[in-house]
């Protein structure tokens, strides 16, 4: 790989599954500086400051430092976890992120922001630093399960959404989605559009918060399943991020079309389109449970002063972010899931 920078010496950051799926990938790209792998185990919990701690200790005992090189080489639990890592450790050092997932290709590897989670509570501990590079592979997508690209997916659907009809009318149609149905052209075009909203709002004052439509409806279904699946003592997630802000946006264009920017037609096509792709994900959700979800929404980081804040869309492919919305509406929105 052509790098800018000289590197003395370079840390890879990597998933464990990734690694054993891909050992001789990171040889290819012909580094000349020694190498220390770190594995860390897949799993959101690892996403951790136990996690942090383990890495920056490593890195001090092998004489890391600022002229140092680190490789994120992973999903998006890496690149958050690495790219944390190496934007605090010495008060910053560079950072590249090789994504493996289509979701960290298209989202989480681009735009700098980096986190761990602490006490259970998702990325409120982190950094904004951008990588040096984004390394996009489209090989990684074939090891990918069905549920890990439609996760994936739902976040290029998103885009599309709110900046691209033509991408929108090319994947609204498809059918079972395979990774090789996943073209290259339209994963740049997501990271491309992401980087030109970050290039003139790194620090999420405005512009940037678009790329949050569909995030405050579906971070309150994300959180209302991670608590459950906690009561329940499982220690996986049964809802995915994707996945549920996937059902965020079907919710969201609903309550642009309530609040009269987005045509009923429009909202209708977005509805069916990710209800046919998504709509699994609430079959074990009570309609009782609305009340819960309306509690999650309010507790988003995104409100002002206890309002529910939203994007919405004006049309398909056109974004309108900071819109207040009442309790009566958010939970009207979630029985549009119940179609
Ligand atoms: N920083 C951001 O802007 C941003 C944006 C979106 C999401 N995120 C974060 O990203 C994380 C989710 O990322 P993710 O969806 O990539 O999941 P992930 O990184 O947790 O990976 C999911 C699973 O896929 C496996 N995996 C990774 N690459 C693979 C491959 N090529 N083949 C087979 N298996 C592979 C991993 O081992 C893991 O088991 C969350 O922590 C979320 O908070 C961050």
């Amino acid at each position: 790989m052509e790098l800018k920078l000289k590197p003395n010496k370079i840390a890879i950051i990597a998933d464990q599954n990734v690694l054993q799926l891909f050992p001789y990938y990171i040889d290819t790209l012909g580094f000349e500086a020694p190498i220390h792998i770190f594995s860390v185990l897949p799993g959101e919990q690892n996403k951790s400051i136990e996690e942090a701690v383990y890495l920056w200790q490593n890195l001090m005992e092998n004489h890391f430092d600022k002229r140092s090189l680190i490789i994120n080489f992973g999903g998006g639990m890496v690149s958050d976890l690495g790219g944390f890592v190496a934007s605090t450790y010495q008060r910053g050092i560079p950072f590249i992120n090789i994504p493996t997932t289509l979701l960290g290709m298209i989202d989480a590897a681009v735009g700098g922001k980096n986190a761990i989670n602490l006490n259970g509570v998702k990325n409120v501990v982190g950094t904004v630093s951008l990588p040096e590079k984004v390394v996009i592979d489209t090989l990684f997508l074939k090891t990918l399960s069905p549920l890990q690209i439609l996760d994936g997916f739902g976040e290029m659907l998103k885009y599309a959404l709110i900046g691209n009809i033509s991408l929108w009318n090319e994947i609204k149609g498809l059918g079972t989605i395979k990774s090789q149905d996943i073209k290259k052209e339209w994963i740049d075009w997501c990271v491309s559009f992401k980087e030109k909203i970050v290039q003139e709002d790194l620090y999420d004052k405005g512009l940037r918060h678009i790329l949050n439509f569909g995030h405050t409806m579906g971070h309150a279904i994300e959180a209302y399943f991670m608590q459950k699946d906690r009561d329940e003592k499982k220690s996986f997630h049964t809802v995915s991020h994707g996945h549920a802000v996937a059902l965020g946006m079907v919710m969201e264009s609903y309550l642009s079309y309530h609040y009269g920017l987005l045509s009923q037609a429009a909202f209708e096509e977005i509805q069916t389109v990710l209800l046919r792709y998504y709509k699994n994900v609430i079959k074990n959700f009570p309609a009782s449970q609305i009340k819960k979800i309306v509690e999650f929404c309010l507790l988003d980081k995104k409100n002002v002063n206890g309002r529910i804040n939203i994007t919405m869309l004006e049309s398909i492919g056109k974004s309108s972010p900071n819109h207040f919305v009442s309790e009566e509406d958010c939970a009207e929105a979630i029985k549009q899931l119940f179609v």
